[in-house]
C-alpha cells in the first residue's frame, strides 16, 4: 500500500466511527438534564401550550424584559415608543422572575423565606414568572371563587391571565398583539429545565424507561416533580387582632419579610405613599394600628389588601395563606414589637 493509499483508509475508517456513534446518539433520544421541560413532555407526547412562541427573537426577548421590568419599551417594532402599560406598577412589584421555591412539589413558606433570604428575593403577593409558562393552569381556587367571572376565562389560558393582571392587577391598560408576543417571548426564557426538578440519577432513568414502555405514565411522573399551578388560599384573620393567630412570632424572619416584602413597595417614591422605614416612629405607628379594624392593621392589610378606588388607584393585593402563613405574619409581628423594646 502506498502512503497515499493509508491515508485515505484511515479517513474512511475514522468517518465510519463518527457517523456511527452521531448515529447512536440520535437515535438513542434518551431525556436529557439540559433539555427544556415543554421539548421533553411533547417527545412524550404532550402539544405545546396554546401560549408557545413558536418564532421569537432577541429582540422580543428584550421588548417582553422591558415590558415586564419597566413597563415600557423604547425599542417597539413599529419605531413608535409605546405607552406605559401601568401608571403606578409594574409587573415586578408583585412578582418576582427568578426560582422562588427550593422545593417544587409543595407550598413551604419558610422554605421560600430561608431561599429568599439566601438570593436576596423579593417575597411578594404575586407567583414567580419563573415556571409560569410550565403551568397549566393560573388564577386557582380561591381566586376563582371570589372573582368568578372576571377570572373564568384566565384560569385556563396564560395570555387572558396576563392580560387581566395587566388591566385589573397592575391597574394599567389591554396589552397590544405585539407586546403580548414580546411578553410571552422573555416568559418562556424563564421555562423549567428538566435539571431544575433536582430528579435523581435512578429517578432519571426510570423516566427514560418509561419513556419508551410507557410515554403517559413518564408524563405523570414528570408532572409529580413540580407543581402544574400555584396554590391560592384567602385566609381568615384572627379570632383576636390583639392576640393574633396562636403562633410565637419569630422576629429575624419577620425582619426578613418586613425587609424583602413590605419594604419592596412601600420606600421612597415606591408603589405605595405609605414609606415603611427602620424609624421607631414608624415601628409605633404599625404597633399602634395593629388591632385596629382598619387598612392601617396588618392583620387586615395583609389578609384582604385594598381596593382600588376612584382617584386613587393604587391598591395592595393580599398575601394568600401560600405567600404567607399565619406563623410569618406572627413573626413580622415580632419583629415590630422588638423594635420598640
Ligand atoms: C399590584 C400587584 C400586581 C401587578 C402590578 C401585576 N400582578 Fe400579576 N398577579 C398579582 C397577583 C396577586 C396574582 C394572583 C396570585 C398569583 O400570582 O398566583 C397575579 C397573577 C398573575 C398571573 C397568574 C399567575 C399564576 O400562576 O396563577 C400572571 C400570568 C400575571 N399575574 C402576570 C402579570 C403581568 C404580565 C403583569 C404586568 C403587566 C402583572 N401580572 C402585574 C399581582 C400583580
Ligand atoms: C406590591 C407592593 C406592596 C407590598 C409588597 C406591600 N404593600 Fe402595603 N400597600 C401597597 C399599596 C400600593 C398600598 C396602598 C396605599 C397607598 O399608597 O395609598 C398599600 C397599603 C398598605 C397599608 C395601608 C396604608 C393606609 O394608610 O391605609 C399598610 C398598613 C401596608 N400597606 C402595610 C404593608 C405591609 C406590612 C407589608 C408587608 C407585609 C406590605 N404593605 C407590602 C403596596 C404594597
Amino acid at each position: 500500500m502506498n502512503k497515499f493509499k493509508t491515508k485515505s483508509y484511515y479517513i474512511l475508517i475514522v468517518s465510519l466511527v463518527l457517523l456511527i456513534v452521531s448515529f447512536a446518539f440520535m437515535n438513542s433520544k434518551e431525556i436529557k438534564s439540559f433539555q427544556n421541560l415543554s421539548d421533553v413532555l411533547k417527545s412524550l407526547g404532550q402539544d405545546y401550550p396554546s401560549h408557545y412562541v413558536e418564532n421569537y427573537d432577541s429582540a422580543d426577548i428584550q421588548r417582553g424584559y422591558d415590558l415586564i421590568h419597566i413597563g415600557k419599551t423604547n425599542n417597539p417594532p413599529d419605531g413608535f415608543a409605546s405607552k406605559a402599560i401601568s401608571k403606578f406598577y409594574s409587573c415586578t412589584s408583585c412578582h418576582n422572575v427568578k426560582r422562588e421555591d427550593p422545593n417544587l412539589t409543595l407550598v413551604d413558606q419558610d422554605a421560600r423565606l430561608e431561599y429568599a433570604i439566601e438570593n436576596d428575593l423579593p417575597y411578594l403577593q404575586g407567583s414567580t414568572f419563573w415556571g409560569v409558562v410550565n403551568r397549566e393552569s393560573w388564577y386557582n381556587d380561591d381566586y376563582i371563587l371570589k372573582y368568578g367571572s372576571l377570572v373564568e376565562k384566565a384560569k385556563g389560558s396564560l395570555t387572558e391571565s396576563i392580560q387581566l393582571c395587566a388591566k385589573v392587577c397592575a391597574q394599567g391598560r389591554e396589552l397590544e398583539e405585539w407586546e403580548m408576543k414580546s411578553i410571552l417571548s422573555y416568559l418562556w426564557t424563564l421555562q423549567m429545565k428538566i435539571e431544575d426538578l433536582e430528579m435523581t440519577e435512578s429517578e432519571l432513568q426510570k423516566l427514560n424507561e418509561l419513556k419508551s414502555s410507557n410515554p403517559d405514565s413518564a408524563i405523570a411522573f414528570l408532572k409529580s416533580h413540580y407543581l402544574t399551578k400555584s396554590p391560592a388560599t384567602f385566609a381568615d384573620l384572627p379570632e383576636s387582632k390583639e392576640k393574633g393567630y396562636p403562633m410565637e412570632g419569630r422576629p429575624d424572619y419577620g425582619k426578613a419579610i418586613y425587609e424583602l416584602g413590605c419594604q419592596h413597595c412601600h420606600h421612597a417614591y415606591g408603589e405605595s405613599d405609605l414609606v415603611l422605614d427602620n424609624s421607631v416612629f414608624t415601628f409605633k405607628w404599625l404597633k399602634k394600628h395593629m388591632p385596629e379594624d382598619s387598612k392601617k392593621s396588618i392583620y387586615e392589610i395583609i389578609r384582604n389588601g385594598s381596593y382600588s378606588e376612584l382617584g386613587h388607584k393604587e391598591y395592595m393585593p393580599n398575601y394568600t395563606l401560600e405567600k404567607m402563613s399565619h406563623q410569618q405574619v406572627e413573626d413580622l409581628r415580632a419583629y415590630i414589637e422588638l423594635n420598640l423594646e
